[in-house]
């Protein structure tokens, strides 16, 4: 593509997204061994700035989160930079000064890789629209930030996008690639339209096991397809129940994921553990609190020991008081973060 060099300032606001049926395990570039789904959220985003100009010196990119430098992201995002000249191939003839900030809080046990790096490729892409001065479809606009942020971090393509979200091929749902995520938001059950995810922190403390030493660890293990087949069935269902409404099954086959994610952590050489004793405890909660009083509100966790406790807005006056009087004890310092179902990315006016 011809460009015509100059410079500018764009924004983009990215959600977090917490996923249904989990990604874990990779092949090739980037591309999941199996499909995951999840749900976008609304309140817990990055708000990232870039800013470009024509190259004048070698240190070519600088990197500030919340106002101070990181040294080490700044590192990974030059890394990142290099990888797309296959997508963009004017990155070599600029420089960058980005910055970017979280709403939530830092070490709050939210993944903030999705946010970040979503709202990273959605501004390479509107920078590459204003360079060139060709504007893509929307549908393309968004399928190419998908599949940049995926290079990113893979759960990031699924941010791209708001509602529920699936990425990874499957025969299951049309639209499905491992390139890149597709919103399924056609027809989704109500009772999903204005899903809730309690956020509770039982740990802040930076995981010792990164997820991409969790996803290597994958190639040997001795479940993995078994894990792979699992991850395929339940993403065919989770659809269904999607468009159902079936809070039971939804329930079952959520907390089966999340358990199946640690339980391959727990599994693999050397075998790793994040849960912690209080996970355990909150899980155990959970659970009699919904058997003793039929409420639909279940649980997934990330890779990490913070449990996401899931149910319809309709339940949420029960629920809260139940986080406040039965949980909140084993939460560090007694903090949750509410969040709930989103609308996915936002440019900035700048
Ligand atoms: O996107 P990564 O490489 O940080 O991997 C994320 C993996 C999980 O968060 C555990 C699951 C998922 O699908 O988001």
């Amino acid at each position: 593509m011809k460009t015509t060099i100059n410079s500018g300032s764009i924004g983009w606001e990215s959600p977090s997204n917490i996923a249904l049926i989990k990604y874990w395990g990779k092949k090739g570039n980037q591309l999941p061994c199996n499909p995951s789904i999840s749900m976008s959220l609304k309140n817990s985003l990055s708000r990232t700035l870039l800013h470009y100009e024509p190259k004048t010196k070698e240190n070519a990119l600088r990197f500030l989160f919340e106002g101070k430098r990181q040294v080490l992201f700044e590192q990974r995002i030059c890394k990142f930079f290099e990888s797309l000249s296959d997508q963009f191939n004017f990155l070599n003839d600029y420089q960058f000064s980005i910055s970017s900030e979280n709403t939530f809080p830092h070490s709050a046990g939210i993944a903030s890789s999705a946010s970040a790096m979503s709202s990273l490729a959605l501004c390479l892409c509107s920078m590459e629209e204003e360079i060139s001065g060709k504007q893509l479809s929307s549908d393309d606009f968004y399928k190419k930030a998908s599949l940049v942020a995926r290079l990113g971090s893979g759960s990031a393509s699924r941010s791209v996008y708001g509602g529920f979200v699936a990425w990874g091929e499957s025969p299951s749902f049309s639209k499905s690639s491992d390139e890149y995520a597709a919103s399924f938001s056609q027809y989704i059950h109500p009772v999903f339209q204005d899903f809730q995810d309690a956020i509770l922190l039982v740990s802040s403390k930076q995981k010792e096991v990164s997820s991409s030493v969790g996803h290597e660890l994958m190639k040997n293990h001795p479940y993995a397809m078994a894990r792979f087949s699992q991850a395929n069935v339940h993403f065919e269902r989770m659809l269904g129940v999607l468009r159902s409404g079936d809070l039971n099954d939804f329930i079952q086959i959520m907390e089966n994921e999340a358990l199946s994610l640690h339980g391959l952590m727990m599994n693999s050489t050397p075998s790793y553990t994040l849960l912690e004793p209080n996970t355990l405890e909150l899980i155990e909660r959970i659970r009699s609190f919904r058997s003793s009083n039929n409420i639909p509100v279940g649980f997934t966790l990330d890779a990490g020991p913070n449990i996401h406790l899931m149910y319809p807005k309709s339940v949420g006056e029960k629920v809260l008081p139940f986080i406040e009087s039965q949980l909140s004890h084993f939460l560090e310092d007694g903090r949750f973060i509410m969040d709930e179902k989103g609308d996915g990315p936002r440019k900035i006016k700048i």
